[in-house]
Order: structure tokens, then sequence, then C-alpha cells
């Protein structure tokens, strides 16, 4: 393969590790926030060491834990469930998003996935041996998945869709009438519905977030993930958690059993004073993405892309096809004459050549200095292909 046809996160990996031979370089991509894991939340990780909680946990993580997660879920989500059956703790969405394909999933089962979409979702259902079934979402109109094209898309090996409300990387969020719709299709096929709301308390402007669970007859065919990772500046910490109906929790909990075991039991302890503790940190959080999210928007409008306008989440998916060059050629020119770094879209999937993606993830003045940089960039570009 030569260097120019790399597709991929080995596309991407090839950026990152040209970036991080420049000084000054900008990581526009990024995916973890700039902010540091809030203070009472390490104070509770230094406790759980220093009071030798170095014992393994049940493979479903602690109790306290669970409670916290159950009380958090039906606290912002309005999703009820059972602690002690309805509940696992995972490293991080990472894990949880492979465990409920694994649970959901058997070989030759088709998934249907509204693309674009994160990524690694393909990675555990080609590990399945299942089959995604993409829906094409566009810029237009926001990267809306429409029901009908959902509708369409199922046969009879369909066994379940995905829903990742606010998108990574579209920033989309599902309308309260598209998730009922969406539900409906699930109740009428005997669907069930994956969804990961780990963006759920970034959410802009008058949308609003939905959980598929929370709704009539929702619970019984969801499995809803989430983590610390984003919303408390926790990646490396990695914590998630999965809920759902008991039957289908089961089976996440003998593979939680047979793949890693309890998460880390220091984590979970800081995940306790993650959901317990004071919310202040992350509304603030939330406001600077808030206002990052307007600079961002700006700035591209100055530079003539078209982008989804991001509805939710830490993102903003723009289209470059414009520049009649390829999302890899972009960013490596972008890189290479200003040292700031968008992810391409092939580096997503094969379909999003045309696309960069930006994150909001970085203090403003790293941002604005980005998106300054991307601006020459993009106007010593134009100028070549004029
Ligand atoms: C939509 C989505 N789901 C799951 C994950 C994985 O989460 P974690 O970083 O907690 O492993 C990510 C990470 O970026 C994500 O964007």
């Amino acid at each position: 393969m030569t260097e120019k046809k790399l597709e991929g996160t080995a596309l991407l990996y090839k950026l990152i590790g040209e970036a991080r031979t420049y000084d000054d370089a900008i990581i526009m991509g990024r995916g973890d926030p700039d902010f540091d894991t809030p203070e009472h939340i390490v104070e509770a990780a230094k406790d759980a060491m220093v009071n030798n909680h170095s014992e393994y946990t049940p493979p479903e993580g602690i109790l306290p834990l669970r409670e916290a997660i159950a009380d958090r879920v039906k606290r912002i989500n309005n999703i009820d469930v059972d602690p002690e059956t309805e509940v696992v703790v995972t490293n991080g969405g990472q894990e949880a998003l492979f465990l409920m394909i694994v649970a959901a999933m058997s070989p030759g089962d088709e998934i249907i996935i509204p693309e674009p979409n994160y990524n690694t979702y393909k990675d555990a259902v080609d590990f399945v041996g299942g089959k995604k079934v993409d829906i094409q979402t566009f810029p237009e109109n926001a990267f809306r998945a429409d029901p009908e094209d959902v509708r369409k898309a199922v046969t009879d090996k369909t066994r379940a869709m995905l829903l990742v409300s606010p998108n990574n990387p579209s920033a989309n969020v599902i309308s309260p009438e598209d998730m009922n719709a969406m539900l409906a299709i699930a109740q009428e096929h005997d669907l069930i519905i994956i969804a990961d709301d780990i963006y759920d308390l970034f959410v802009y402007d008058d949308f609003e977030h939905v959980s598929p669970a929370s709704l009539p007859g929702g619970k019984e065919r969801t499995l809803t993930l989430n983590a610390l990772s984003k919303a408390y500046s926790m990646t490396g910490w990695r914590l998630g958690w999965i809920v759902g109906p008991a039957d289908l929790m089961a089976r996440v909990k003998d593979l939680k059993a047979a793949i890693s075991g309890g998460t880390s039991i220091i984590s979970q302890y800081a995940g306790i004073a993650a959901l317990t503790g004071p919310q202040e940190p992350v509304e603030m959080m939330a406001e600077a993405y808030r206002q990052r999210r307007r600079m961002v928007i700006d700035a591209l409008d100055e530079m003539g892309m078209k982008y989804g306008v991001p509805q939710g989440g830490q993102f903003v998916f723009a289209d470059i096809g414009f520049t009649g060059l390829g999302s890899a050629e972009v960013a490596q020119r972008m890189l290479t004459e200003q040292h700031v770094l968008a992810y391409p879209g092939a580096a997503f999937s094969k379909d999003r050549k045309d696309y960069l993606r930006m994150t909001f993830l970085q203090p403003e003045d790293k941002l604005k200095e980005g998106l300054e940089r991307m601006k020459l960039a993009m106007e010593s570009i134009m100028a070549d292909t004029q």
C-alpha cells in the first residue's frame, strides 16, 4: 500500500505521528477533553488506594456504583433499572459497545447503522460475523437518519439497530419523534436497539436527547451504553456501563466475566464520586463546549465549508468536497503547511472521503489559533485548485 492510499485508523495514526513531530502542532480532531478530571473524583480514587482497595470486584461492578448508575439513568435518561440485575460496569464505553454487540448478535445477523458513525462499531460487528447495513445521512439536514430508510433496510436477517445520539462524528441528535418511530420499527420487527448515550449531557440550542429505553416498550429491547469519559473528562480512567433488561444483561454479565472480569476497583470508587458528587464541573465543561461550538461554526462559515450544524456532542463533520481533493490530502496539507490536524473522513469511513472531523476539545486560545491556521491552509489549497 502506498502512503497516499492509507485509509482508516492507519491513516489517522500516520497523521498523528507526523503532528507529534511539530512542537507547535494543534490537533483539532482529538477525542479527549482538555479539562482535568474534577478534584473530588481524583481524591476518591486516592482514598480507595490508601484504604487498600486492591481486591477483585464482581464482573458487573460494585453495588454502590451500580446503584449510583441506576440513579443517574433514572434522573437524566428516565430509564428504570434494577441495580442488582440490570447494570454492568465496563472498561469505558469501548468495552461496553463490544459487549452489547456480542450479546445482541450472532453470525449472519444484520444490524442497521446510520452512517457516518463511531467506527469501532464496525469492528465489533465484523468480530461476531455480523453484517452492518448502512443508512447514509448528509449535512443538508444535519445528518438526520430517516426512520423510513431504516424501515426499508429491515430484512429477515435484521437483529438490531444502532442509535448513537448525539452522534460521533456527525453531531446529530435523534428527535423525540424520530426516536419513537425507530422504536416502533424495532417493535414491529422484534429488533434489539443498541443505544449509545455517551454524549447525552452535551445537547445544544433547543435539541432534546431522548433515550429509547425511556419510551413505553423501549426498555425491554434496548441495551444502553454510557461512560464517564467525556462528561467528567475521564477518558483514561476507563469507566462506563451498560443498562438493559435483565435477560439481555445476564448475557452481558457472562461476557464481561469471560472477557475482563471486574473493572478496576479504583476507577469504580472514582465513579461513585463522579455520579454522586457535585455536578458543577460537568456544567462548566458543557458551557465551554457550547461557546467553542459557536467559534468553530463561525470559522467554518468563513471558510465556506458545508457542515451539519452540531446539535450535540463535541464534533463538527464538514464537507470539503468543493476543494476537489480527498480528505486525506486536505488533512495532509493542513498538517504540513500549518501544523494543524483535522481528522480526515477517510479515517472513519470509505464513504466519507470528502469530510473532515473537528472537535471542540481544545482550550479557546488554541482552538482559535487552530481555526485561523485551518483557514490559511484552505486559502492555499483553494489558490492551487483554481
Ligand atoms: C459514540 C462513542 N461511543 C463510545 C465511545 C467509547 O467510549 P470510551 O472512550 O469511554 O471508551 C466513544 C469514544 O469516543 C464514542 O464516541
